[in-house]
């Protein structure tokens, strides 16, 4: 088993390039990253368990052609991730976003390698409780120019399935929590954690506290991933991948069940709406995967993992 993974160094790559061994022993592993966000530490001390190589390279100019070669999967983790600050860089987001999937995605359909694309449920921006993957144009109303980039590139790897025969699966994964060597803290409840730990309070979206979104242990993340590849999962459809909806009160509360003394301060923020919705994960249900991830144990974990640089009192036994 060969698989290429690009962005390999990031939150779910750190993760990801571990895990493969467990699920497919021996595996080679190819990662491509550029390093821009300087994860040198995903490298450090990497499992026997498989054959790994490492291309400092940026998916915009390489030629991927000699690391296809063989390659029975390609996961495309690479991408300019932090929603919050792609308004300031929408250009920049989409060229690597957009145009760098196509590229990275048309090489895999010369080279006949699937394409495991990863997207967001950022995509929604639904007026219905609950929304999948089948729902109206008018429920797609990305709220950033990182979440439009993911939606962009969806649909330009539905022509390329249809006019170069690629193959491919278009994920789009809740938000992640859960710890890595390479783990980032932009996101939801990550962040929540790293403020909660730090003393500081925890800054929320005015219009979230009480908005139901869609959350992913990575734990789960990288479970999907290496069923999409044992499945040969690639059937040209968009599957939702998630482990639970939750409010970010609900999240407040399973950090508080570690971190005590918490305050929550409201924020305005650019990208605040009104919407509140539950993502529906049936269709991945339905072709089999069962998530196991717990929010109250990632959460733990990630509390663990800061615990010796807390400067509020953490309880991470419970
Ligand atoms: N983390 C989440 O909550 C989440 C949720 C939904 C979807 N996703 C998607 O999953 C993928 C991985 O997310 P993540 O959280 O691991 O992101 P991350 O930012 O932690 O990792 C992205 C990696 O891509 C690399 N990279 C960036 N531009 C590159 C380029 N031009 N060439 C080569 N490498 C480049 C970075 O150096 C980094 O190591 C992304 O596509 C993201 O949009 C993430």
């Amino acid at each position: 088993m060969k698989i290429v993974v690009t962005g390999a160094l990031g939150h779910i790559g750190s993760r990801l390039i571990r895990e493969l061994p467990v699920a497919f022993p021996g595996c080679e592993i190819v990662m491509v990253d550029d390093l821009s966000t300087q994860r040198y530490t995903s490298l450090f001390r990497l499992p026997d368990a498989a054959r790994y190589r490492f291309l400092q390279e940026d998916i915009q100019s390489f030629d991927l052609a000699p690391v296809l070669e063989g390659a029975n999967g390609l996961v495309h983790l690479a991408a300019i991730t932090d929603a919050a600050s792609s308004f300031d860089k929408a250009e920049q987001v989409e060229q690597v976003n957009f145009e760098g999937t196509l590229r990275v995605a048309r090489q895999c359909a010369v080279a006949g390698v699937p394409f495991l694309f990863l997207s967001t449920t950022s995509v929604y921006g639904t007026q219905s409780e609950v929304v999948d993957e089948e729902c109206a144009e008018s429920e797609l109303q990305p709220q950033s120019p990182y979440a439009t980039s993911k939606l962009h590139a969806e649909r330009a790897l539905e022509e390329l399935g249809r006019s170069e025969n690629l193959r491919f699966i278009t994920c789009r994964f809740g938000t992640i929590f859960g710890v890595s060597p390479g783990m980032r803290f932009h996101t939801a409840v990550n962040k929540f954690i790293w403020q909660a730990c730090q003393g500081l309070p925890i800054t929320v979206w005015r219009s979230a506290l009480d908005q139901r979104r869609p959350y992913l242990d990575l734990e789960d993340a990288v479970r999907a991933i290496a069923f999409i590849i044992e499945r040969d999962l690639f059937d040209n459809r968009v599957y939702n991948v998630l482990t639970l909806n939750a409010t970010v009160r609900e999240i407040v509360d399973a950090i508080r069940a570690h971190v005590s003394g918490l305050d929550v301060q409201l924020v305005d923020a650019r990208i605040m709406n009104q919407l509140s919705y539950t993502v529906s994960a049936d269709r991945f249900a339905a072709a089999g995967f069962t998530a196991r991830g717990d929010l109250r144990r990632g959460v733990r974990d990630t509390v663990e993992w800061l615990k010796n640089v807390a400067s509020r009192d953490v309880r991470v036994g419970i």
